[in-house]
């Protein structure tokens, strides 16, 4: 008989729906909030009704576009945490209000580990997938770790950072160059056309794998202050070279300690994920890095690098085989927890 899985993710900004039958994908469908861009950030009161506005039509729209009746759903996968507190209520409340009027259990998956699996959505069969145990840069809006995979459900956390995570270091200093929010996808695209040798930032000099991006982001804003001095056009005038100089950085950052911990742990499969990992130059510099040490690269579609559903039923369908259910007592969580 057919597995077949529905997730559900409301953990942020993105209400999002997908049904996954016996590992493969057959739906993700995505309502993403526009009402946030006005404020420059997501506001954790609108988001959370936003997604009670958003998750019937989304859910329904995921059913039929997977050409499936809720009576064919064999579990309910929703993200638990972490995540804004309201926003994961919504997603998980109509969980166990659906599980309840299908009788059918709930998966509890956590948002991090949906993140880390999304390497394993196929849409064919003959997709390829990585291979335990592998090494993930997860590098997001808010998170930016290094995870040994040992397995689907044994993860451990190498190193992660201290201060700002990576997809923040690109939007505060986007929001210091006047771009909307979120600003990585505009530094990605202003930085195809600068210098990236340009400008020098501040590195940090953080013993060990974690991370830390705050100097990065005051030396780019003394950067900024003192060429604004100077040149009242300065931020103008310099775009895209102030947005590859970042960029360049921020890559330089991450592969130092992505080199370190391969060294470290002799894994021989390096995937990334997360919003940031959608970025051009990090995908190719992670590319590369793993072309020239013979390493296999696992660089997801753009569409699963941003919150989705798809990989919280990929998650949860691996949970339901070992027979993982969730209890209804449980509530979501807003911190990270491995
Ligand atoms: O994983 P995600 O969707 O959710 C959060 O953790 O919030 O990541 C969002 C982050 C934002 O900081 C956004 O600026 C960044 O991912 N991002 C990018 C790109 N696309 C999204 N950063 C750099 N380049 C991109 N192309």
């Amino acid at each position: 008989m057919s597995i077949t899985i529905l997730g559900i993710e409301s953990s942020c900004d993105d209400t999002s729906a997908a049904v996954i039958r016996d590992g493969l994908l057959m739906s993700n469908v995505i309502a993403s909030q526009s009402v946030h861009e006005q404020y420059g950030g997501v506001v954790p009161e609108l988001a959370s009704r936003a997604h009670q506005q958003n998750i019937v039509p989304v859910v329904d729209t995921a059913l039929k576009k997977a050409g499936i009746q809720p009576s064919d759903l064999s579990a309910i996968a929703f993200t638990r945490g972490p995540g804004l507190l309201g926003s994961l209520l919504v997603g998980t409340s109509f969980a166990k209000g659906l599980s309840l009027a299908l009788r059918i259990p709930i998966v509890d998956v956590n948002h991090l580990h949906g993140h880390v699996l999304s390497h394993f959505i196929r849409e064919e069969l003959s997709d390829r997938v990585p291979e335990y145990p592998f090494l993930t840069l997860l590098i997001s809006g808010g998170n930016s770790q290094l995870i040994l995979v040992r397995d689907y459900n044994d993860m451990e956390i190498l190193g992660a950072t201290i201060d700002d995570a990576a997809g923040e270091a690109f939007d505060k200093c986007a929001k210091v160059m006047g771009l909307p929010y979120p600003g990585g996808p505009h530094i990605d695209r202003l930085a195809a056309e600068g210098d990236p040798k340009r400008f020098h930032f501040a590195r940090p000099r953080i013993p060990g794998l974690d991370y830390s991006f705050s100097g990065l982001k005051t030396s780019f804003l003394y950067t900024v202050r003192d060429g604004l001095r100077a040149d009242e056009n300065f931020i103008t005038a310099n775009m895209a070279d102030l947005a590859a100089s970042l960029q360049h950085t921020i890559i330089d950052i991450l592969l130092d300690k992505l080199d370190k911990a391969v060294k470290q742990t002799g894994v021989r499969t390096v995937a990334i994920g997360g919003g940031v990992s959608a970025n051009s130059g990090v995908r190719q510099a992670v590319a590369d890095y793993c072309t020239t040490h013979g390493l296999t690269a696992f660089i997801p579609k753009r569409s699963f690098t941003t919150d989705n559903a798809a990989m919280v039923a990929i998650a949860g369908y691996y949970k339901y085989l070992d027979g993982q259910f969730c209890r209804y007592e449980e509530t979501p969580f807003a911190r990270v927890q491995v």
